[in-house]
């Protein structure tokens, strides 16, 4: 279906006054974003506008009861300063799941991809094009209606808003496995991007982070041992040449775009991958053993993240040196190479937007 937009252009660019070199993540903003308004049914009033603030009612009810939810994903220019999205097929699939678990209507597919390539094309010089540079994109929904009280909202927003962000070298991070904290649990909403499964994360983040580790490694609710998975990464760990991660099958667990990645390289290189249980238990059991080889988390905002120490009670197993990980190198640079366009694209994993209509 082809959907029709109102384009309002901005007439003052901010491009010229930003720095390029001095990005960060997630502090710059592109001149334009998408917005959608969805009442009685349907998706309405489609419109790229300059980017800039939305007016707010108090009572809007996704700032009480979190109906709210979001996904995260990343283009480039390649060789032929042609626009490339990484993957976003996963992003919508998935904003879809998110959207049915918390009551909230899916974004129709056609929608999505008109609203991404308008987006991109009518912003394509806010692409950065240093190395590892990237444009982050955004895209969320949330409920509006004006009102107090428990209940599927009628009203949503719909908006998709872009940001230039500097290459993510990840140095290797130390994880502490928390039974004090749980993300998820079965029957919950582990499996979906939604604003309350980060904010519960802050308070227990921070206090890991006053003992030296970087992130918490999620274990599940019930027995307080399973790996689930590292802030905003999937989880992966090398015993004794196999790798391993948690399944999906318990809901607790957010099916990364990377993760999926990750595993259909292992696949096609003949490396042993197990999507299972795996307990803190047998990773403190394997590091004793000198089998514990590598471990990862895996996002797209560093892609591939190794870990140089996993805390545990009153205990830490570190891991071999960073060189010596011959897997999450490899798959950090084929990953890497595959994004950037700089490989030919055997997986149909691009989509390639074109520029001639700007
Ligand atoms: C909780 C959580 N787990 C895993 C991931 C990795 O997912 P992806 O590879 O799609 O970025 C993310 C990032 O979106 C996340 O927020």
């Amino acid at each position: 279906m082809n959907y029709q937009f109102k384009v309002n252009k901005t007439t003052a660019s901010r491009l010229a006054s930003e720095d390029f070199n001095q990005l960060g993540f997630g502090k710059v903003f592109s001149d334009h974003m998408f917005v959608a308004d969805y009442d009685n049914g349907a998706w309405k009033d489609l419109r790229i506008e300059p980017f800039g603030y939305l007016p707010m009612h108090p009572a809007m009810s996704s700032i009480h009861y979190g109906q709210s939810i979001f996904e995260g994903l990343k283009a480039r220019k390649n060789e032929k300063g042609e626009i490339i999205i990484f993957r976003p097929d996963k992003n919508i699939e998935r904003m879809n799941k998110s959207a049915l678990r918390m009551a909230m209507p899916e974004i129709p597919i056609d929608l999505f991809y008109q609203a991404l390539d308008e987006l991109l094309q009518l912003d394509h010089t806010w692409i950065p094009t240093g190395d590892g540079q990237s444009l982050y994109i955004r895209p969320y929904m949330f409920a509006t209606d004006e009102f107090i009280g428990i209940r599927r909202s009628s009203k949503y927003k719909f908006i998709i808003f872009t940001s230039p962000v500097a290459a993510y070298y990840s140095e290797p991070v130390k994880v502490y496995a928390s039974d004090d904290y749980v993300r998820a649990f079965p029957g919950g909403t582990g499996f979906a991007k939604t604003a309350g499964n980060y904010a519960r994360a802050i308070q227990p983040v921070e206090e890991i982070n006053k003992r030296g580790y970087q992130q918490i490694l999620w274990l599940d609710g019930i027995d307080k041992k399973y790996l689930q998975e590292i802030g905003t990464m999937n989880i992966f760990v090398i015993i004794d040449g196999k790798v391993i991660t948690p399944s999906l099958d318990e809901g607790t667990i957010l099916p990364g775009v990377t993760r999926d990645t990750v595993i259909t390289l292992l696949k096609e290189w003949g490396i042993p991958v197990e999507e299972r249980r795996i307990s803190i238990d047998e990773v403190a059991d394997a590091h004793k053993a000198g089998v514990l080889e590598d471990a990862f988390g895996a996002g797209t905002a560093a892609t591939i993240s190794q870990i140089k120490a996993i805390g545990y009670k009153d205990k830490e197993f570190t891991l071999p040196a960073f060189e010596e990980r011959e897997i999450s190198m490899r798959l950090l640079e084929a990953i890497t190479a595959i994004k950037d366009g700089k490989v030919q694209d055997t997986h149909g994993w691009l989509r390639v937007v074109s520029r001639v209509s700007v």
